[in-house]
Formats: structure tokens, sequence, C-alpha cells
């Protein structure tokens, strides 16, 4: 049993110097809506890197349907750590993880795939494929999972031209900006509408203007219903954004605040909103603002 013996001695010295700590102020939980449980839920969850480093320590936390929410934190804190704990990339040492009420670290590892195909991820490197068109990168995430050739075809332009890159349909990714190749990554996450979507320094390559573009298309996608996670360390563009924050430090949770108010802004609201209080002019936008 040298893995489970691995298990319990990790989450014993996670628990090591603990108990003086505060503990982090607990947030109320959100409503379950219609019954569901909540699509992200993490009881203690504890990371043990190989050589003993704890990448998280005991971090709870209940994501609910719908929402859009920040992770904060210094380099280092854990917070790639965390997505990666929640895409099962990393098991646990300690803890659960619950994506949509099932425990994803007790399903059979020939299921993961499918439980990836319901969490859209994008990362600050965008990781595209460079010899592929944008048209092809996207369509290759439908293929991959077996969607039809009719499918693909009515699915792909569909959501280029979502995220606004109809024109650019027949590029390579070294033909693009950083921005607009961040919005490819964003299609190809989204163009099977999974339920969550985790966003991993998505802004972090990106100058503050193509920033607040990315915020909005992620925001659009929020309000199609689609749980967003963002990982940034963009002190100003969370203050200003006034959603939930979870901030990280040194593997910890210290802190998880609602700062709402805006949540019934539209998108184009949201935008001008984020344009005026970031001090920048209007930006090309993407289309179908409401
Ligand atoms: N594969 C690994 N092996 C050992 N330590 C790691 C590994 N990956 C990350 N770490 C360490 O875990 C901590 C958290 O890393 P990470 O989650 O990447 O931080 P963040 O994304 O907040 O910058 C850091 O101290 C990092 O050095
Ligand atoms: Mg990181």
């Amino acid at each position: 049993m040298p893995l489970l013996n691995r298990r319990r001695s990790a989450a014993k010295r996670a628990r090591e110097g603990r108990e003086h700590r505060r503990r982090a102020p607990r947030r109320p939980r959100p409503r379950a809506q219609s019954g569901q449980p909540p699509i992200i839920s993490v009881e203690d969850g504890t990371v043990v890197y190989p050589g003993g480093h704890v990448g998280l320590d005991r971090i709870t936390l209940e994501i609910g349907r719908g929402e859009f929410a920040f992770v904060v934190g210094p380099t280092g804190c854990g917070k790639s750590t965390l997505i990666k704990m929640l895409i099962r990339e990393i098991e646990p040492a300690a803890g659960r993880v619950q994506i949509a009420g099932k425990d994803i670290n007790e399903l059979d590892h020939n299921r993961t795939p499918y439980l990836r195909r319901r969490i859209g991820t994008v990362f600050q490197d965008f990781k595209l494929l460079p010899n592929r068109t944008v048209y092809d990168n996207v369509a290759y995430a439908l293929q991959v999972i077996g969607e039809p050739r009719s499918q693909i075809r009515r699915k792909t332009p569909e959501i280029l031209r979502l995220v606004g890159l109809q024109a650019k349909i027949h590029n390579y990714p070294d033909e693009l900006s950083g921005g607009e190749q961040q919005r490819v990554a964003i299609a190809r996450a989204f163009v099977n509408h999974p339920p969550l979507l985790l966003a991993d320094e998505p802004t972090g390559n990106l100058d503050p203007i193509t920033s607040i573009g990315i915020m909005q298309l992620l925001y659009r996608i929020n309000r199609t219903g689609t749980t967003v996670l963002v990982v940034t360390h963009d002190r100003d563009m969370v203050d200003k954004m006034r959603r939930r924050v979870i901030a990280l430090e040194e593997g910890r949770l210290v802190r998880d605040e609602d700062a709402s108010g805006y949540h019934d802004e539209s998108t184009r609201e949201f935008a001008a909103r984020m344009r005026a209080e970031m001090g920048v002019g209007d930006e090309g936008g993407t289309n179908g603002d409401h």
C-alpha cells in the first residue's frame, strides 16, 4: 500500500504547523440551483508535490452553477495547482474534489477524458496547434470527441463568429495577434458549451486593452450559463470587475469574498464600465454584444 501511505503521510505533513493559523473566513454557501449540486466543490483539498512541497493546503470552496469567480494570489501560491486538481491532472493527497456532485478522483481513469470534455480550459500561452488554421484548431476539439462532420461544419464557424474571428478563419496562429490567439483558444474551449470554463492567467501575455476584450468574452460566456473561474494576478482588473474573489497564499485559501453589485450587467455595460474604470478608449469588440 505505498500509495495509500504516501497519501496519508502527505495529509499529515500538510496538517502540521497549521494549528496556529487563522481559519480562512467562511463564505456563505451559494444556494443550490434547482436542487443540483454545485459545479465545483472542494473539501480540504491538499496537494503535495514529489519532494514534499505542499502545493495546496486544505482548500475548501464551493462554486455554484453560473458563477463568475477569480482566483488570485502571488506567483507560486497554488493557483495553477488548483486548476490542475480540478481537471484531475493532479490528484489530491487528501481531501475531496467534486465536479457537478461527482468525486473526480473516484472515477475510473478511463473516464477522465469524459470529465475533461465537460470542462473547458484556457491557458496563458494559448496552446494552439501552430500548423493548423484557426478553423482546424477549433474543429480538432470536436473531432477528438467524435462529433459528426456535419456538426463540426456547423459549430466551428458559429463559435468563431461568437469570438469575433470569422474573418481569420483560414489564418494560422502565427498570423494572429496575442488577443486573437487567445480568442481562438477560448472558442476551442467553449465550442462544446461545457458547464465549466477554467482560465489560468488568460490575459497574462496581453496588454491591458486586449485583456479587457478577453474578460468581456469570458463574461459573455458566463452569461450563457457557463460557470467561469479565472486565475489572474491582475489585481487592477479583479478589483474593477467586482466579482467573487478567492485568494490563495502559500497554498492556503486566505480570502473568499463576493464583491457583488454588478451581477445583472449586460456584456456591453460591463465592457463600457471596465474601459471607463481602466481609463482606456473603445475597443473593436466582438460580435453578439447584448
Ligand atoms: N511539478 C511540481 N513539482 C514540485 N513543485 C511544484 C510543481 N509544480 C508547482 N510546484 C510548486 O507548487 C507551488 C504552487 O505552484 P503553482 O500552482 O504553479 O503556483 P501559481 O500558479 O500560483 O504561480 C509553487 O511553489 C511551485 O514551485
Ligand atoms: Mg500559475
